[in-house]
């Protein structure tokens, strides 16, 4: 079996999903379930023993080393972070505590764990961390795309304290030879996003009638890749990666957001046309740009593709349609999560935190 940090989370929820559906190798999904984590969205798994839910925090070494001897995985995909870069801006103490401190202590357990397993199981054994193009700062226009030779450049809390965890992730391989595999991908975008997110948001607000804010002139630029598509990148590295490598993953997909939101405004025009026969696009609104705002990311994931053979399976035209559908057919989750619904349903449904 492998083990999951934050798999409640957006794309840990998505890996999660996947994983099972692709085939029946157990996972163990330890998550902190903070607000970000939403059990609900894996409710389909209620009942499946293939999938073993614990609450708790990667910081507790007496809990993961436990988790660690009891079910004794191949593998760790460590997803859990506090991810939303305005929140970071906001207050950063959190972000330091899993993010960095969260990370090497998971490291450590880990490593104690691994340095301990027979010689075959030595070998096999993978921690991959999931990590994000933010790590390398911000392009110029016309600069290339980030390669993983790019040096660390880190502008907001959220970054460098991702790129902090990156960096210790890549010690405890030349230190201390722990297999691990770092991945650096480019913003995704799919189901179960949370809607503080720029995507989600936009659809979100779009038919709630709010206004969709838009951080200074809208000319920022982002690579988005489909979800499912970064959990293809995942499974992929966890299985043909080389220890201690970083791998790009990345849509080939840049676009400033003022186009991602007209994009979002014309699909909702079109499935779910405005009572009134406007444009969703009137919703439209400029509003303060966010402190340290990075110009633009691009990913060069020409490496994953060349070594490894990997490549999106969606473009943005049919992942977007994918994404703004979900949403359309979900109100429900959607309804739950921003009244902190969830958190009930939780309890309802697992009563007090479920454990192992
Ligand atoms: P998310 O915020 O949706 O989910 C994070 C999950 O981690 C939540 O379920 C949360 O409860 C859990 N968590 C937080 N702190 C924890 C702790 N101390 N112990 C255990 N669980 C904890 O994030 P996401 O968007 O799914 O991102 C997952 C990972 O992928 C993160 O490491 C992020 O940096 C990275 N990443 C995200 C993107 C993106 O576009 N969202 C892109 C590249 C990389
Ligand atoms: P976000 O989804 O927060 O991801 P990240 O900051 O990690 O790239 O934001 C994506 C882009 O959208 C980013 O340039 C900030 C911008 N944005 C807005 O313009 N308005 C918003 O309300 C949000 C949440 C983001």
């Amino acid at each position: 079996m492998i083990l999951v940090t934050g798999g409640a989370g957006f794309i840990g929820a998505n890996f999660v999903l996947d994983w099972l559906a692709l085939n029946d190798e157990p996972v163990i999904n330890l998550d902190k379930l903070t607000y970000a984590g939403n059990l609900e969205s894996l409710s389909s798994l209620q009942s499946d023993s293939r999938h073993v839910f614990v609450q708790g925090d990667i910081g507790d070494s007496a809990l993961v080393s436990g988790l660690l001897a009891t079910h004794q995985p191949r593998a760790v995909v460590h997803f859990a972070a506090e991810s939303h870069v305005d929140r970071s801006i906001h207050g950063a103490e959190d972000f330091i505590q899993t993010n960095i401190v969260g990370t090497f202590r998971l490291l450590e357990a880990v490593r104690a764990h691994w340095a301990a397993l027979p010689e075959a199981d030595r070998a096999a054994f993978r921690f991959l961390h999931v990590s994000t193009d933010e790590v390398y700062g911000s392009l110029t226009p016309d600069a290339p795309a980030f390669t993983e030779t790019h040096g660390f450049e880190p502008n907001s809390p959220y970054s460098a304290s991702k790129a902090a965890s990156d960096h210790l992730v890549r010690a405890w391989h030349h230190t201390h030879g722990l297999p691990v595999i770092t991945t650096n991908c480019s913003n995704n975008y799919g189901p179960y996003h949370f809607p503080e997110k720029l995507i989600p948001l936009m659809i979100v607000n779009a038919l709630a009638g709010k206004p969709l804010p838009v951080y200074g002139d809208g000319m920022q630029v982002r690579d988005w890749l489909y979800v499912k598509d970064h959990c293809s990148a995942i499974r992929r590295v966890l299985q043909g990666g080389q220890l201690g490598e970083t791998y790009n993953v990345g849509g080939w997909n840049e676009q400033p957001n003022i186009e991602i939101v007209r994009i979002i405004c014309s699909l909702l025009d079109e499935l779910r046309p405005r009572a009134d026969g406007a444009s969703y696009t009137t919703q439209i609104t400029h509003v303060k740009d966010r402190p340290g705002h990075d110009r633009r990311y691009a990913i060069d994931a020409r490496k994953i593709e060349q070594e490894l053979g990997w490549k999106p399976a969606e473009t943005f035209q049919t992942g977007i349609r994918k994404t703004v559908q979900w949403y359309l057919d979900h109100s429900d989750w959607v309804e739950r999560v921003q009244s902190g619904a969830y958190r009930q349903w939780v309890k309802a449904q697992y009563g007090t935190p479920a454990t192992a």
